[in-house]
């Protein structure tokens, strides 16, 4: 068995991950597939031997100080050939942002919880401290339903308004801590009139969950 290449890891966070790989001469990775787009940061000469799928090899020269990228999905083992030098490298990736990931995870149960008329999942996707401002209502913001128990009246009195409803083509996207679920709303009324319209919330985030809800729909005249 060859040797393995000793990780020392410096950072992992949310957003970052570096890991020091330490090879000494003959040291080699073992087989890996790369998750992340990823940076090396070369902290000596040398050369590093690439073994690669379908039984191709490469070299890796490396610079002391001089990076190079390499995105997600390369797959290789990497061995340090050299039976005298050690060699060592720098791995920065770039995680997912595991915060943006949980928040998506929110919306999308958010979406999921409406289209099953499921109060409490509405409201387990909520923050402690909440506000959902309606498409519609006599202020600027529509109106605003402001704590839990109001916010769980107004996402029942959505409930009573469209027997029918369904939130379909959802798309979700997350920016620091504010977050857009787009959708087409499709439904009927309680006096069995039909609605079709695209919409979208626009949620504030606390920590993974909603502490604002904002709602837009489009009005067909
Ligand atoms: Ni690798």
């Amino acid at each position: 068995m060859p040797a393995t290449a000793t990780p020392v890891v410096h950072i992992d966070d949310d957003r970052f991950r570096v890991t020091e790989w330490q090879f000494a001469p003959g040291a080699e990775t073992g087989w890996h597939r790369h998750g992340h787009d990823y940076v090396i940061v070369p902290l000596c000469d040398g050369t590093l031997s690439l073994d690669l799928p379908e039984g191709q090899k490469a070299e890796a020269k490396l610079t002391q100080g001089v990076p190079y990228s390499r995105r997600v999905g390369v797959e290789h083992n990497v061995i340090n050939g050299s039976n005298s030098q050690p060699l060592a490298f720098l791995e920065v990736e770039v995680v997912d942002d595991a915060t943006a990931h949980r928040r998506r995870d929110t919306m999308v149960a958010m979406m999921a919880a409406f289209n099953a008329r499921d109060v409490d999942g509405v409201m387990a996707c909520m923050a402690q401290e909440c506000a959902f401002h309606a498409s519609a209502g006599a202020e600027a913001e529509g109106q605003r339903h402001i704590g839990r128990d109001a916010v769980r009246r107004a996402t029942e009195a959505v409930f009573s308004a469209f027997p029918q409803a369904a939130w379909t083509e959802g798309q979700h996207v997350v920016a620091g801590d504010t977050g857009l679920s787009s959708w087409r709303f499709v439904g009927q009324r309680a006096d069995g009139s039909a609605v079709d319209v695209r919409g979208c919330d626009v949620f504030a985030f606390s920590g993974d969950l909603i502490a604002v809800k904002d709602s837009y729909r489009k009005a067909r005249v």
